[in-house]
C-alpha cells in the first residue's frame, strides 16, 4: 500500500508532486495575465536552464495558469534538424486555427471576430496549408505573404481587437526553443516586440537550453522585450521541501539526516530529487525515511540514473563522437573550450567540428559561449567517467 502511493515521479515533463521554487515565474506571468487585463504589455518570458531542471513542467504550468485566465494558447515543442522547420510551422498552423475555431464562441463585435477569422484562416493555410471551415472565408490580403514575420504580425494585429474586447491573449509556449530555425524564431521576437509596443495582447513564453540566452543577447533589439529566467538547481530550502512535503501528505516523514544527504547528493537538481526520492519510498520498510534508507536509495537511484537519465544520451552516440565527449571531461569537466578539445585529441580543430555539431543536435552538448561546449544534463562528466568504453 504504501509503495503503490510513492508521489516521486522521475521522467521529463513529469509533474512533480509539489513544483517548488519556482514562485518568481509563476508571479511573472500573473502579473503578465493582470496587465493585460488593463491592456498593457511588458513583453514575453524565456525560461533557460539544463536538462531535468524542470522548465518543461513550469511551462506546462504556466500554461494551465494562463488558459484558466481565459487566454487563448498554443503550445509546441520546436525539434531539431531538417524536419523540425516544418513540423514547427505545422504546430503554429493548427494551433492557431484552434484559435481561431475558440474565437468563433467570443461575444461581442461580430464584425471584429469574423475579420480576425478570416485573417486565421488565410494564416493557417498559408503556413501549414490547413483549410479551415469556420464559416468565413480565407482573407486574400491578410497574413497570406508567405513571409512567416509579415503573416504572424497581421494575424496579431487582427486578432488583437476582439482578444482585448474579451479579455483574452494570444500566448504561444514554444519548449526546446533553442531548437526553432532563425525565421521562426526572429518573427517571434519581432512579433512580441512589435506587440509590446502597440499593447496588443500577444506573448511569447519560451523554454530551453541556456544557449537560448545567447541567442536572445544577439537579439538585441527584441530581447528588452522579454523577460528572461534561469531555472536551476533548486535552493537547499526548495529543495528538502519538494521530498519532505510529499511524504508528509502521505503520512510519511524523512529524518533530517536523511533528507540532509539526499539534498546533498542530488546538489538540488529536480530530476536527481525526483529519482532519490523515488528510489527511497520503494526500499523503506516503514513510513520512517532516516539515513540508512536514505544511503541505499541513493545508490538505487544513482543506478537508476546509470541506466536510464544518462545512457539516453550515451547510446546514441558514435565512438568518435564518445572520444570528443571524453575529451571535454579530461580538459575541463563539464565545459571545455572547443580548441583545448581539438588539440587534446591531437587534430585540427576543423576535423572535430562535425562529432561536435552532431552531439550538439543531438541535444548531449551545447555551445553556450562561442568557442566553448558543455554538457546539457548535470553530472554528465561523472557518468562518462565510469564508463568503461569511454576510451574506445
Ligand atoms: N520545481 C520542481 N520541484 C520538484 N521536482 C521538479 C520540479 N520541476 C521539475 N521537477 C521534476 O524534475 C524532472 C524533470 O522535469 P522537466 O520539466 O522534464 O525538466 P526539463 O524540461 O528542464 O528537462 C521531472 O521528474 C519533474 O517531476
Ligand atoms: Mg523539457
Amino acid at each position: 500500500m504504501l509503495h503503490e502511493l510513492n508521489p516521486f515521479r522521475p521522467g521529463a515533463g513529469v509533474r512533480p508532486p509539489e513544483l517548488v521554487g519556482r514562485q518568481p515565474e509563476i508571479d511573472l506571468v500573473d502579473l503578465m495575465v493582470a496587465k493585460s487585463r488593463v491592456k498593457r504589455n511588458d513583453g514575453g518570458l524565456i525560461i533557460y536552464g539544463l536538462r531535468g531542471v524542470g522548465k518543461t513542467v513550469l511551462l506546462n504550468e504556466l500554461h494551465r495558469n494562463v488558459e484558466r485566465a481565459g487566454w487563448v494558447t498554443i503550445q509546441f515543442e520546436a525539434r531539431p534538424g531538417s524536419a523540425g522547420p516544418i513540423a514547427a510551422r505545422q504546430s503554429l498552423g493548427r494551433g492557431v486555427a484552434m484559435a481561431g475555431r475558440r474565437m468563433t464562441r467570443f461575444r461581442s463585435a461580430v464584425e471584429d471576430v469574423r475579420t480576425a477569422v478570416s485573417t486565421v484562416s488565410s494564416f493557417a493555410l498559408t503556413i501549414a496549408g490547413v483549410s479551415l471551415n469556420l464559416g468565413v472565408a480565407p482573407s486574400d490580403h491578410r497574413a497570406n505573404s508567405g513571409l512567416i514575420e509579415v503573416d504572424l504580425e497581421e494575424l496579431v494585429a487582427d486578432l488583437a481587437g476582439p482578444l482585448q474586447k474579451n479579455q483574452s491573449a494570444l500566448a504561444i509556449f514554444v519548449d526546446e526553443m533553442q531548437d526553432l530555425d532563425a525565421d521562426l524564431l526572429t518573427a517571434l521576437l519581432a512579433v512580441q516586440h512589435k506587440a509590446t509596443q502597440s499593447d496588443w495582447p500577444f506573448y511569447v513564453i519560451g523554454a530551453g537550453l541556456p544557449t537560448l540566452r545567447r541567442t536572445m543577447a544577439e537579439a538585441r533589439s527584441y530581447s528588452e522585450r522579454f523577460a528572461l529566467h534561469e531555472v536551476g538547481a533548486l535552493t537547499h530550502d526548495s529543495a528538502i521541501e519538494a521530498l519532505e512535503k510529499p511524504a508528509r501528505e502521505l503520512g510519511a516523514r524523512f529524518t533530517r539526516d536523511a533528507l540532509e544527504e539526499i539534498v546533498r547528493e542530488s546538489q538540488g537538481y529536480p530530476f536527481f530529487l525526483q529519482t532519490y526520492g523515488k528510489a527511497v519510498w520503494d526500499i523503506t520498510p516503514d513510513r520512517n525515511i532516516d539515513i540508512d534508507v536514505a544511503v541505499a536509495g541513493i545508490a538505487e537511484g544513482n543506478a537508476d540514473l546509470d541506466q536510464g537519465f544518462f545512457p539516453a544520451r550515451w547510446d546514441r552516440t558514435t565512438p568518435a563522437e564518445r572520444q570528443y565527449l571524453r575529451a571535454i571531461v579530461d580538459v575541463g569537466g563539464s565545459t571545455a573550450s572547443t580548441a583545448a578539445v581539438a588539440e587534446h585529441l591531437g587534430v585540427a580543430a576543423a576535423s572535430v567540428s562535425p562529432a561536435r555539431q552532431s552531439l550538439i543536435e543531438k541535444g548531449i552538448i551545447y555551445a553556450e559561449r562561442r568557442g566553448y561546449v558543455s554538457f546539457t544534463v548535470p553530472n554528465m562528466d561523472r557518468f562518462i567517467l565510469r564508463q568503461p568504453d569511454a576510451d574506445s
